[in-house]
């Protein structure tokens, strides 16, 4: 836009200067020998009067040139301010798109002057973002409704079973419905935390936590799962390494990985957790003998639903709620948290907190 104006006012002033030399020449070359040597040696002089008459002379011809130029101006910002306005109103019939929720809303600003264009790429960038959002609100509603839906169906079988006379209403018909409540209070519980770390208030009771006892703890939680999968799960800590967390917070993160682990670590595998304590931070890692995840399928692991094998994870009563739950918790603790390959074959997750 600048440009634009600089070159308006460039174009105003070359034109009156062009109009005054060219009419200048030709009122000059009007006058006679005489009166043309006069005027001469009076300008020379440097004699006021001379400027008078050379001013008299082209007087009307300046007249036409300024009224020209002001023409020329005046044209050339209509001309800018039509162009100008045309490029805003496409933008805001984008915005208007924008605004009545439709995210696919992009503002096509060729030929816009490069600040216009600027905004407009803005716009769009902020467009996609949205897009995307909306994208992964549905996916994450479509989630939930189906993962509240398997165990409430089941439950609504069990129980129409009991009532048609199928099962007798005893101990064992009723045992399944526990489980199956037990998965829809997970899921609560999980949507519950992630909810809450969006809004940032995952408000974390921070104490100095030793690690070894917590290892002590997964062991003993874990233990009989593993033993029933056929999977060795094993603690490497040394003596004395803590780290400032909350605690509930931080045993439900490595126990989403331990679980993981297990699960993945196939029969006769091994499910290993360990702790390194540096200067600034201690870092955990959970790693598996199993066969772990394509490369291309690690940078998704975090996100909220995503399950590799979905058939077989959700089998297993997976809701790919897990490792996102873990991030968040490292996150609302400042910490982060990485999955590689890892040493023992299979997936390797990192999760690492300030020590203090
Ligand atoms: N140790 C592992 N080895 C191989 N794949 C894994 C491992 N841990 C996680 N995954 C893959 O990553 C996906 C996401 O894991 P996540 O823990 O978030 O969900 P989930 O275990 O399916 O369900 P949830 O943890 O909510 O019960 C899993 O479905 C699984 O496919
Ligand atoms: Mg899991």
């Amino acid at each position: 836009l600048s440009v634009l104006n600089l070159v308006a006012i460039l174009l105003a002033c070359a034109t009156l200067t062009l109009f005054i030399l060219f009419r200048t020449r030709y009122a000059l070359a009007e006058l006679s020998l005489l009166d043309f040597l006069q005027l001469r040696t009076l300008l020379r002089s440097g004699d006021p009067v001379g400027t008078q008459v050379l001013l008299e002379e082209v007087r009307p011809e300046l007249a036409a040139a300024l009224i020209f130029s002001v023409v020329l101006a005046l044209g050339f910002a209509v001309a800018l301010a039509r162009y100008l306005a045309g490029a805003f109103n496409r933008f805001t019939l984008s915005l208007h798109q924008l605004a009545r929720g439709d995210y696919s809303a992009r503002a096509r600003l060729g030929g816009a002057p490069l600040e216009v264009a600027r905004l407009g790429d803005e716009f769009n960038r902020m467009a996609e973002r949205l897009e995307h959002l909306e994208r992964e609100r549905q996916f994450e509603s479509a989630s939930i409704a189906h993962d509240l839906r398997t165990p409430i169906t089941a439950m609504r079988l069990r129980v129409l079973g009991v009532i048609d006379g199928v099962h007798d209403l005893t101990p064992e018909a009723l045992e399944p419905l526990l489980g199956q409540l037990g998965t829809l209070e997970r899921l609560a519980d999980d949507l519950q935390t992630l909810t809450l770390h969006d809004a940032g208030h995952l408000s974390l009771n921070l104490e100095r936590l030793e690690v070894a006892p917590l290892f002590a703890a997964l062991e003993r939680e874990f233990g009989g799962v593993a033993h029933a999968a056929g999977v060795r799960l094993e603690t490497v800590v040394a003596a004395g390494v803590a780290v400032r967390a909350d605690a509930h917070r931080l045993r439900q993160a490595l126990g989403n990985l331990v679980q993981n682990a297990v699960t993945h670590a196939g029969h006769g595998g091994v499910a290993r957790l360990t702790a390194v304590q540096t200067s600034s931070q201690v870092c955990f890692s959970v790693a598996d003998s199993g066969s772990g995840v394509n490369e291309d399928q690690l940078e998704h692991l975090f996100e909220r639903f995503y399950r590799v094998d979905a058939s077989r994870s959700k089998a297993l009563g997976g809701s790919g709620l897990g490792l996102a739950i873990v991030r968040a918790i490292a996150e609302a603790h400042g910490g982060a948290v990485t999955a590689a390959r890892g040493e023992l074959g299979g997936l390797e997750v990192r999760l690492c907190l300030p020590a203090r």
